[in-house]
Protein backbone atom coordinates (compact mmCIF):
# COMPACT_ATOMS: atom_id res chain seq x y z
CA UNK A 1 0.00 0.00 0.00
CA UNK A 2 1.11 3.55 -0.60
CA UNK A 3 1.50 6.51 1.95
CA UNK A 4 -0.42 9.03 1.56
CA UNK A 5 0.21 11.18 4.36
CA UNK A 6 3.09 13.42 3.03
CA UNK A 7 0.68 14.50 0.25
CA UNK A 8 -1.48 17.39 0.22
CA UNK A 9 -4.26 15.36 -1.42
CA UNK A 10 -4.41 12.46 -0.61
CA UNK A 11 -6.62 10.07 0.30
CA UNK A 12 -9.11 7.65 -1.89
CA UNK A 13 -9.63 10.34 -4.50
CA UNK A 14 -5.93 10.81 -5.35
CA UNK A 15 -5.29 7.13 -5.58
CA UNK A 16 -7.70 6.50 -7.65
CA UNK A 17 -6.65 9.33 -10.22
CA UNK A 18 -2.64 7.38 -9.57
CA UNK A 19 -3.92 3.85 -10.57
CA UNK A 20 -5.98 5.52 -13.36
CA UNK A 21 -2.96 7.24 -14.90
CA UNK A 22 -0.35 4.37 -14.63
CA UNK A 23 -2.95 2.28 -16.78
CA UNK A 24 -3.94 4.69 -19.07
CA UNK A 25 0.36 5.56 -19.38
CA UNK A 26 1.00 2.03 -19.76
CA UNK A 27 -2.43 1.33 -22.69
CA UNK A 28 -0.25 4.57 -24.08
CA UNK A 29 3.08 2.90 -24.37
CA UNK A 30 1.66 -1.10 -25.36
CA UNK A 31 0.26 0.61 -28.34
CA UNK A 32 3.58 2.51 -28.98
CA UNK A 33 5.17 -0.51 -28.54
CA UNK A 34 3.57 -2.42 -30.98
CA UNK A 35 3.43 0.60 -33.60
CA UNK A 36 6.71 0.39 -33.52
CA UNK A 37 8.13 -3.18 -33.37
CA UNK A 38 6.17 -4.80 -35.91
CA UNK A 39 8.53 -3.17 -38.47
CA UNK A 40 12.26 -3.51 -38.69
CA UNK A 41 14.82 -0.97 -37.83
CA UNK A 42 15.13 0.27 -41.26
CA UNK A 43 11.63 0.67 -42.18
CA UNK A 44 11.67 2.88 -38.67
CA UNK A 45 14.02 4.93 -39.85
CA UNK A 46 12.69 5.30 -43.57
CA UNK A 47 10.24 8.15 -44.35
CA UNK A 48 7.25 6.70 -46.11
CA UNK A 49 5.54 9.85 -47.12
CA UNK A 50 6.98 13.37 -47.39
CA UNK A 51 3.66 14.18 -45.08
CA UNK A 52 5.10 12.17 -42.04
CA UNK A 53 7.69 11.66 -39.93
CA UNK A 54 9.83 8.60 -39.85
CA UNK A 55 8.06 6.41 -36.70
CA UNK A 56 11.09 6.43 -34.71
CA UNK A 57 11.12 10.70 -34.66
CA UNK A 58 7.40 10.07 -33.20
CA UNK A 59 8.87 7.76 -31.19
CA UNK A 60 11.63 9.57 -29.30
CA UNK A 61 9.41 12.35 -29.75
CA UNK A 62 6.44 10.91 -27.32
CA UNK A 63 9.46 10.31 -25.00
CA UNK A 64 10.99 13.87 -25.03
CA UNK A 65 7.55 15.86 -24.18
CA UNK A 66 6.69 13.59 -21.31
CA UNK A 67 9.92 14.24 -20.33
CA UNK A 68 9.62 18.25 -20.45
CA UNK A 69 6.16 18.59 -18.91
CA UNK A 70 6.45 15.61 -16.51
CA UNK A 71 10.15 14.86 -15.57
CA UNK A 72 11.10 18.51 -15.55
CA UNK A 73 7.86 20.72 -15.21
CA UNK A 74 5.64 18.73 -13.02
CA UNK A 75 8.16 16.45 -11.13
CA UNK A 76 10.84 19.57 -11.20
CA UNK A 77 13.80 16.67 -11.68
CA UNK A 78 17.15 17.38 -13.59
CA UNK A 79 16.91 16.75 -17.28
CA UNK A 80 17.20 13.22 -19.09
CA UNK A 81 18.61 15.10 -22.40
CA UNK A 82 18.42 18.39 -23.03
CA UNK A 83 20.45 17.96 -26.15
CA UNK A 84 17.74 16.15 -27.80
CA UNK A 85 15.35 18.78 -27.11
CA UNK A 86 15.62 20.86 -29.90
CA UNK A 87 15.57 17.95 -32.59
CA UNK A 88 12.19 16.81 -31.04
CA UNK A 89 10.51 19.90 -31.44
CA UNK A 90 7.69 19.56 -34.02
CA UNK A 91 7.85 23.68 -34.53
CA UNK A 92 11.45 23.58 -35.15
CA UNK A 93 11.21 20.40 -37.60
CA UNK A 94 9.47 20.23 -40.50
CA UNK A 95 8.20 16.33 -41.08
CA UNK A 96 9.72 17.00 -44.59
CA UNK A 97 13.06 17.72 -42.59
CA UNK A 98 13.40 15.08 -40.04
CA UNK A 99 14.50 12.13 -41.66
CA UNK A 100 17.90 13.95 -42.26
CA UNK A 101 18.10 14.84 -38.85
CA UNK A 102 20.55 13.05 -36.39
CA UNK A 103 17.89 11.25 -34.83
CA UNK A 104 18.28 8.76 -31.97
CA UNK A 105 18.29 5.16 -33.40
CA UNK A 106 15.60 2.77 -32.81
CA UNK A 107 17.51 1.33 -29.58
CA UNK A 108 18.45 4.37 -28.61
CA UNK A 109 15.08 6.01 -28.52
CA UNK A 110 13.83 2.80 -26.76
CA UNK A 111 16.20 3.40 -23.84
CA UNK A 112 15.42 7.28 -23.42
CA UNK A 113 11.33 6.19 -23.23
CA UNK A 114 12.07 3.67 -20.60
CA UNK A 115 14.59 6.25 -18.72
CA UNK A 116 11.56 8.77 -18.65
CA UNK A 117 8.88 6.50 -17.82
CA UNK A 118 10.68 5.37 -14.89
CA UNK A 119 11.28 8.57 -13.85
CA UNK A 120 7.80 9.33 -14.38
CA UNK A 121 6.40 6.85 -12.39
CA UNK A 122 8.70 7.70 -9.73
CA UNK A 123 7.03 11.33 -9.18
CA UNK A 124 3.67 9.87 -10.06
CA UNK A 125 3.77 7.74 -6.74
CA UNK A 126 4.88 11.41 -4.74
CA UNK A 127 3.12 14.12 -6.50
CA UNK A 128 0.71 15.80 -4.96
CA UNK A 129 -2.77 16.53 -6.96
CA UNK A 130 -2.80 20.29 -5.83
CA UNK A 131 -5.05 23.17 -7.06
CA UNK A 132 -1.67 24.00 -9.50
CA UNK A 133 -3.46 23.95 -12.84
CA UNK A 134 -0.80 21.70 -14.42
CA UNK A 135 -1.60 19.01 -11.95
CA UNK A 136 -5.19 19.31 -10.77
CA UNK A 137 -7.02 16.25 -11.76
CA UNK A 138 -3.94 15.03 -13.36
CA UNK A 139 -4.15 17.25 -16.29
CA UNK A 140 -0.50 16.95 -17.62
CA UNK A 141 -0.83 13.33 -16.92
CA UNK A 142 -3.62 13.28 -18.92
CA UNK A 143 -2.20 15.81 -21.32
CA UNK A 144 0.75 13.53 -22.18
CA UNK A 145 -1.20 10.59 -22.28
CA UNK A 146 -3.33 11.84 -25.05
CA UNK A 147 -0.60 13.23 -26.58
CA UNK A 148 1.09 9.33 -27.06
CA UNK A 149 -2.41 7.99 -27.72
CA UNK A 150 -2.43 10.93 -30.89
CA UNK A 151 0.92 10.20 -32.21
CA UNK A 152 0.07 6.69 -32.20
CA UNK A 153 -2.93 7.39 -34.54
CA UNK A 154 -0.28 9.38 -36.63
CA UNK A 155 2.02 6.38 -36.91
CA UNK A 156 -0.84 4.13 -37.54
CA UNK A 157 -1.55 6.78 -40.43
CA UNK A 158 2.30 6.30 -41.73
CA UNK A 159 1.90 2.62 -41.05
CA UNK A 160 -0.92 3.06 -44.29
CA UNK A 161 1.30 4.63 -46.13
CA UNK A 162 3.70 2.41 -45.80
CA UNK A 163 4.46 -0.19 -49.04
CA UNK A 164 5.39 -4.04 -48.12
CA UNK A 165 3.40 -6.24 -46.62
CA UNK A 166 1.14 -6.47 -43.95
CA UNK A 167 2.04 -6.47 -40.77
CA UNK A 168 -0.73 -5.25 -38.53
CA UNK A 169 -3.36 -7.34 -38.03
CA UNK A 170 -7.20 -6.58 -35.57
CA UNK A 171 -10.20 -8.72 -36.13
CA UNK A 172 -12.82 -6.73 -38.51
CA UNK A 173 -15.49 -4.26 -37.10
CA UNK A 174 -19.06 -5.58 -36.11
CA UNK A 175 -21.64 -6.11 -38.93
CA UNK A 176 -24.24 -4.11 -38.64
CA UNK A 177 -27.15 -4.75 -36.05
CA UNK A 178 -29.50 -1.71 -37.06
CA UNK A 179 -30.93 -0.40 -40.00
CA UNK A 180 -29.36 3.45 -40.06
CA UNK A 181 -29.84 5.70 -43.14
CA UNK A 182 -31.65 8.99 -43.74
CA UNK A 183 -31.64 12.62 -41.83
CA UNK A 184 -32.44 13.41 -38.21
CA UNK A 185 -34.15 16.79 -37.84
CA UNK A 186 -32.42 18.93 -35.01
CA UNK A 187 -34.82 21.63 -33.55
CA UNK A 188 -33.82 25.29 -33.67
CA UNK A 189 -32.56 26.55 -30.02
CA UNK A 190 -29.67 26.95 -27.63
CA UNK A 191 -27.26 24.20 -26.28
CA UNK A 192 -24.11 24.22 -24.66
CA UNK A 193 -21.07 23.65 -26.90
CA UNK A 194 -17.61 22.96 -25.35
CA UNK A 195 -16.41 21.79 -21.59
CA UNK A 196 -15.79 23.66 -18.27
CA UNK A 197 -15.97 20.31 -15.86
CA UNK A 198 -14.32 17.36 -18.38
CA UNK A 199 -10.69 17.04 -16.24
CA UNK A 200 -8.69 15.81 -19.10
CA UNK A 201 -10.28 18.13 -22.12
CA UNK A 202 -7.73 20.33 -23.79
CA UNK A 203 -7.97 24.20 -23.75
CA UNK A 204 -9.23 24.48 -27.45
CA UNK A 205 -12.66 22.43 -25.67
CA UNK A 206 -12.86 25.19 -23.00
CA UNK A 207 -14.66 27.00 -21.84
CA UNK A 208 -18.89 25.81 -21.85
CA UNK A 209 -20.56 28.27 -23.79
CA UNK A 210 -24.02 28.42 -25.25
CA UNK A 211 -24.93 28.23 -29.05
CA UNK A 212 -28.22 28.97 -30.97
CA UNK A 213 -28.67 27.49 -33.65
CA UNK A 214 -31.42 27.41 -36.06
CA UNK A 215 -33.19 24.17 -37.04
CA UNK A 216 -31.30 21.86 -39.51
CA UNK A 217 -31.26 18.40 -40.77
CA UNK A 218 -27.99 16.06 -40.17
CA UNK A 219 -27.34 12.62 -41.79
CA UNK A 220 -27.72 10.19 -38.85
CA UNK A 221 -24.72 8.11 -40.22
CA UNK A 222 -21.73 9.52 -42.19
CA UNK A 223 -21.33 8.92 -45.50
CA UNK A 224 -20.48 5.70 -47.04
CA UNK A 225 -18.52 4.05 -49.72
CA UNK A 226 -21.20 3.15 -51.65
CA UNK A 227 -22.83 7.07 -51.78
CA UNK A 228 -19.77 8.08 -52.63
CA UNK A 229 -18.72 5.83 -55.49
CA UNK A 230 -22.33 6.57 -56.66
CA UNK A 231 -20.71 10.68 -56.68
CA UNK A 232 -18.23 9.42 -58.98
CA UNK A 233 -19.94 7.38 -61.15
CA UNK A 234 -22.35 10.53 -61.97
CA UNK A 235 -19.05 12.31 -62.76
CA UNK A 236 -18.91 13.90 -59.51
CA UNK A 237 -14.69 14.55 -60.13
CA UNK A 238 -14.84 15.91 -63.85
CA UNK A 239 -17.27 18.73 -62.75
CA UNK A 240 -16.62 21.36 -61.94
CA UNK A 241 -19.96 22.83 -60.39
CA UNK A 242 -19.73 20.72 -57.57
CA UNK A 243 -16.12 21.90 -56.55
CA UNK A 244 -15.11 25.43 -54.87
CA UNK A 245 -12.90 27.35 -56.99
CA UNK A 246 -9.91 26.17 -54.40
CA UNK A 247 -11.24 22.70 -54.35
CA UNK A 248 -11.31 22.64 -57.62
CA UNK A 249 -8.17 24.09 -58.37
CA UNK A 250 -6.33 21.19 -56.06
CA UNK A 251 -8.13 18.76 -57.65
CA UNK A 252 -6.87 19.56 -60.81
CA UNK A 253 -3.65 19.75 -59.85
CA UNK A 254 -3.50 16.53 -57.65
CA UNK A 255 -5.63 14.73 -60.32
CA UNK A 256 -7.72 13.91 -57.29
CA UNK A 257 -10.26 11.08 -59.14
CA UNK A 258 -11.44 8.70 -56.13
CA UNK A 259 -10.44 8.55 -52.31
CA UNK A 260 -6.80 7.86 -51.42
CA UNK A 261 -6.19 3.83 -51.57
CA UNK A 262 -8.60 3.33 -54.03
CA UNK A 263 -7.91 1.53 -57.28
CA UNK A 264 -10.36 0.66 -59.86
CA UNK A 265 -11.36 -3.02 -60.03
CA UNK A 266 -13.20 -3.80 -63.47
CA UNK A 267 -16.85 -2.00 -62.43
CA UNK A 268 -15.83 -1.86 -58.81
CA UNK A 269 -13.34 -0.23 -56.24
CA UNK A 270 -10.78 -1.68 -54.32
CA UNK A 271 -8.45 -0.08 -51.61
CA UNK A 272 -5.50 -0.69 -49.73
CA UNK A 273 -5.36 -1.30 -45.88
CA UNK A 274 -2.22 -1.37 -44.17
CA UNK A 275 -0.92 -3.84 -46.76
CA UNK A 276 -4.00 -5.34 -47.87
CA UNK A 277 -6.44 -5.04 -50.94
CA UNK A 278 -9.74 -5.98 -50.14
CA UNK A 279 -12.94 -4.95 -52.44
CA UNK A 280 -14.67 -1.32 -51.22
CA UNK A 281 -17.80 -2.31 -48.75
CA UNK A 282 -20.85 0.26 -49.89
CA UNK A 283 -22.22 0.11 -46.09
CA UNK A 284 -18.70 1.50 -44.54
CA UNK A 285 -18.09 4.79 -44.11
CA UNK A 286 -15.79 6.79 -46.91
CA UNK A 287 -12.28 7.64 -45.27
CA UNK A 288 -9.22 9.37 -46.51
CA UNK A 289 -11.22 11.65 -48.45
CA UNK A 290 -10.02 15.92 -48.20
CA UNK A 291 -11.80 18.41 -46.99
CA UNK A 292 -12.47 19.71 -50.59
CA UNK A 293 -13.94 16.63 -51.65
CA UNK A 294 -16.49 16.12 -48.54
CA UNK A 295 -17.64 19.31 -49.54
CA UNK A 296 -17.93 18.64 -53.48
CA UNK A 297 -19.68 15.61 -52.17
CA UNK A 298 -22.16 17.40 -50.06
CA UNK A 299 -22.49 19.96 -53.18
CA UNK A 300 -23.81 16.76 -54.96
CA UNK A 301 -26.10 15.65 -52.91
CA UNK A 302 -28.17 19.06 -52.15
CA UNK A 303 -26.54 19.39 -49.29
CA UNK A 304 -23.62 21.05 -47.41
CA UNK A 305 -21.23 19.86 -44.62
CA UNK A 306 -22.51 20.21 -40.86
CA UNK A 307 -20.84 23.36 -38.84
CA UNK A 308 -18.64 22.26 -35.90
CA UNK A 309 -21.41 23.31 -33.48
CA UNK A 310 -24.29 21.20 -35.47
CA UNK A 311 -22.12 18.43 -35.55
CA UNK A 312 -21.71 19.22 -31.47
CA UNK A 313 -24.91 19.62 -31.05
CA UNK A 314 -26.14 16.39 -32.64
CA UNK A 315 -23.56 14.25 -31.46
CA UNK A 316 -23.87 15.88 -27.48
CA UNK A 317 -27.78 17.61 -26.82
CA UNK A 318 -29.84 15.64 -24.91
CA UNK A 319 -33.83 17.03 -25.55
CA UNK A 320 -35.21 15.45 -22.73
CA UNK A 321 -33.12 17.52 -20.12
CA UNK A 322 -31.70 19.82 -21.92
CA UNK A 323 -28.14 19.30 -21.11
CA UNK A 324 -24.90 18.59 -23.06
CA UNK A 325 -23.73 14.92 -22.63
CA UNK A 326 -20.02 14.01 -22.32
CA UNK A 327 -20.97 11.46 -25.27
CA UNK A 328 -23.55 10.99 -27.67
CA UNK A 329 -24.84 7.99 -25.70
CA UNK A 330 -24.35 10.02 -21.81
CA UNK A 331 -21.46 10.69 -19.82
CA UNK A 332 -19.81 7.60 -19.58
CA UNK A 333 -16.44 6.32 -20.93
CA UNK A 334 -16.47 4.43 -24.34
CA UNK A 335 -16.70 0.96 -24.12
CA UNK A 336 -16.66 -1.50 -27.29
CA UNK A 337 -20.56 -1.27 -27.87
CA UNK A 338 -20.70 2.22 -28.21
CA UNK A 339 -17.85 3.10 -30.93
CA UNK A 340 -14.86 1.79 -33.08
CA UNK A 341 -12.46 3.35 -31.10
CA UNK A 342 -8.37 2.05 -29.70
CA UNK A 343 -7.56 0.58 -32.99
CA UNK A 344 -9.49 -2.41 -31.91
CA UNK A 345 -10.36 -2.90 -35.64
CA UNK A 346 -8.20 -1.35 -38.45
CA UNK A 347 -10.73 0.12 -40.74
CA UNK A 348 -14.72 1.82 -40.20
CA UNK A 349 -17.43 -0.03 -39.16
CA UNK A 350 -20.48 -0.92 -41.72
CA UNK A 351 -23.39 1.41 -40.97
CA UNK A 352 -25.33 0.39 -38.34
CA UNK A 353 -22.56 -1.73 -36.28
CA UNK A 354 -22.82 0.60 -32.79
CA UNK A 355 -26.57 1.14 -32.04
CA UNK A 356 -25.40 1.41 -28.72
CA UNK A 357 -23.86 4.40 -29.14
CA UNK A 358 -26.03 6.76 -30.98
CA UNK A 359 -27.73 10.24 -29.91
CA UNK A 360 -31.08 10.57 -27.96
CA UNK A 361 -31.98 12.30 -31.42
CA UNK A 362 -30.94 8.80 -32.96
CA UNK A 363 -27.39 10.12 -34.80
CA UNK A 364 -25.40 6.93 -35.25
CA UNK A 365 -21.19 6.77 -35.00
CA UNK A 366 -20.49 9.97 -34.55
CA UNK A 367 -17.35 8.71 -32.23
CA UNK A 368 -15.43 6.24 -33.67
CA UNK A 369 -14.99 4.80 -36.94
CA UNK A 370 -14.17 8.14 -39.20
CA UNK A 371 -13.12 11.40 -38.04
CA UNK A 372 -15.29 13.85 -39.79
CA UNK A 373 -14.92 17.04 -41.56
CA UNK A 374 -17.06 20.25 -40.34
CA UNK A 375 -17.21 23.45 -42.16
CA UNK A 376 -16.08 25.27 -39.38
CA UNK A 377 -12.34 26.95 -39.45
CA UNK A 378 -10.24 26.05 -36.76
CA UNK A 379 -10.58 29.08 -33.54
CA UNK A 380 -10.87 29.21 -30.11
CA UNK A 381 -14.21 29.12 -28.11
CA UNK A 382 -15.52 32.36 -26.97
CA UNK A 383 -13.55 33.26 -23.71
CA UNK A 384 -10.89 30.90 -24.90
CA UNK A 385 -7.54 30.92 -22.86
CA UNK A 386 -4.70 29.02 -23.74
CA UNK A 387 -3.21 26.58 -21.43
CA UNK A 388 -0.32 25.19 -20.97
CA UNK A 389 1.14 26.09 -23.75
CA UNK A 390 0.29 28.50 -27.05
CA UNK A 391 1.49 26.00 -29.30
CA UNK A 392 -0.97 23.24 -28.92
CA UNK A 393 -3.66 24.55 -30.68
CA UNK A 394 -3.67 28.80 -30.59
CA UNK A 395 -0.88 29.06 -33.32
CA UNK A 396 -2.97 26.87 -35.58
CA UNK A 397 -6.16 29.44 -34.92
CA UNK A 398 -7.23 30.69 -38.25
CA UNK A 399 -8.48 30.44 -42.02
CA UNK A 400 -6.24 27.80 -42.80
CA UNK A 401 -7.68 24.67 -40.74
CA UNK A 402 -10.80 22.88 -40.99
CA UNK A 403 -12.29 21.31 -37.78
CA UNK A 404 -12.63 17.31 -37.69
CA UNK A 405 -14.60 15.63 -35.20
CA UNK A 406 -15.13 12.50 -33.73
CA UNK A 407 -12.26 10.22 -33.58
CA UNK A 408 -11.33 7.38 -35.72
CA UNK A 409 -11.26 3.84 -35.53
CA UNK A 410 -7.42 4.91 -34.99
CA UNK A 411 -8.44 7.33 -32.02
CA UNK A 412 -7.65 6.07 -28.42
CA UNK A 413 -10.98 6.61 -26.24
CA UNK A 414 -8.72 8.95 -23.91
CA UNK A 415 -8.31 11.60 -26.51
CA UNK A 416 -11.87 11.37 -27.90
CA UNK A 417 -14.68 12.81 -26.22
CA UNK A 418 -17.89 14.77 -27.36
CA UNK A 419 -15.86 18.13 -26.89
CA UNK A 420 -12.67 16.71 -28.77
CA UNK A 421 -11.83 19.12 -31.40
CA UNK A 422 -8.76 18.17 -34.49
CA UNK A 423 -8.00 20.05 -37.24
CA UNK A 424 -6.14 20.19 -40.40
CA UNK A 425 -5.39 21.39 -44.08
CA UNK A 426 -8.58 20.88 -46.64
CA UNK A 427 -5.71 19.03 -48.94
CA UNK A 428 -5.26 16.53 -46.45
CA UNK A 429 -6.62 12.74 -46.19
CA UNK A 430 -3.59 10.65 -45.51
CA UNK A 431 -6.00 11.32 -42.10
CA UNK A 432 -8.78 8.92 -41.31
CA UNK A 433 -11.28 11.58 -42.64
CA UNK A 434 -14.28 11.21 -43.93
CA UNK A 435 -17.70 13.03 -43.44
CA UNK A 436 -21.42 13.23 -42.88
CA UNK A 437 -23.97 15.90 -44.49
CA UNK A 438 -26.30 18.37 -43.34
CA UNK A 439 -28.55 20.98 -44.84
CA UNK A 440 -30.99 23.84 -43.09
CA UNK A 441 -34.48 22.67 -42.73
CA UNK A 442 -37.70 24.40 -45.22
CA UNK A 443 -40.22 26.01 -42.77
CA UNK A 444 -42.58 23.37 -43.59
CA UNK A 445 -40.34 20.44 -42.37
CA UNK A 446 -39.53 22.47 -38.80
CA UNK A 447 -40.57 21.36 -35.42
CA UNK A 448 -43.54 23.26 -33.99
FE1 LIG B 1 3.64 16.09 -30.62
Amino acid sequence: MRASQSRTEGGVHGERLRDRIAAELARARARTTLLTEVVDDGDLMRQHSPLMSPLVWDLAHVGNQEELWLVRDVGGREPVRCDIDELYDAFKQPRRDRPALPLLPPAEARAYLATVRDKVHDLLDAVAFTERPLVADGFAFGMIVQHEQQHDETMLATHQLRSGPAVLHAPPPPEPSARVGGEVLVPAGEFIMGTDTDPWALDNERPAHRVDLPAYAIDAAPVTNGQYAAFIADGGYTERRWWSPAGWEHRVREQLSAPMHWRRDGDDWSYRRFGRWDRVRADEPVVHVCWYEAQAYAAWAGKRLPTEAEWEKAARWDPSTGRSRRYPWGDDDPTQVHANLDQRHLWPAPVGAYPAGASPLGVHQLIGDVWEWTSTTFDGHPGFAAFPYREYSEVFFGDDYRVLRGGSFGTDRSACRGTFRNWDYPIRRQIFSGFRCARDVRPDESYR
